[in-house]
């Protein structure tokens, strides 16, 4: 009996010391651009640094209002390559969510690929994305912290 417990003891152990090196709980989530949201006219390549490293699973969330008098419409776009995030050129650009998408609890992205991914604004015929409305996410595996 005693000796059982011992090996589940063990066992759990092992498990945990699993878990925490793989980061099986530990996905965070985290509002692109923090309390200024996803907005124009804010430069999210600081913003983006500060929050790295992002790991696989992390969830990005991008909050913005719909377009209204007061605010003009943001999106988001997936850019298939690194030349395209530079060059702000969409013409291979995935939309991921359009501008009435971002409300409420915003759009979220599952950092579930081991790959860079390259995120931007594509209103204003890319002009946002060139102000500085885009940024890079390279989840790494938890085992890389
Ligand atoms: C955004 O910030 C980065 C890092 O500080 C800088 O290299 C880049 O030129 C800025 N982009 C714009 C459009 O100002």
């Amino acid at each position: 009996m005693k000796m059982a417990l011992s090996i589940n003891v063990a066992q759990a152990i092992v498990l945990l010391v699993a878990a925490s090196l793989l980061g099986v709980s530990q996905a965070k989530t985290v509002v692109v651009g923090g309390n200024k949201k996803w907005r124009s006219g804010f430069n999210y390549t600081k913003w983006a640094f500060q929050n790295n490293p992002f790991h696989i699973n992390d969830k990005l969330v991008f909050k913005y209002g719909a377009p209204s008098k007061s605010s003009s419409a943001v999106d988001v776009y997936s850019m298939p390559d690194l030349y395209s995030y530079m060059t702000c050129d969409f013409r291979r650009a995935k939309l991921l969510a359009g501008a009435r998408q971002g409300s409420g609890v915003g759009f979220t992205v599952a950092l579930d690929q081991l790959r860079p991914y390259y995120f931007a604004c594509g209103q204003s015929h890319g002009l946002y994305c060139k102000h500085g409305m885009k940024f890079f996410a390279v989840p790494s595996p938890r085992w890389f912290k």
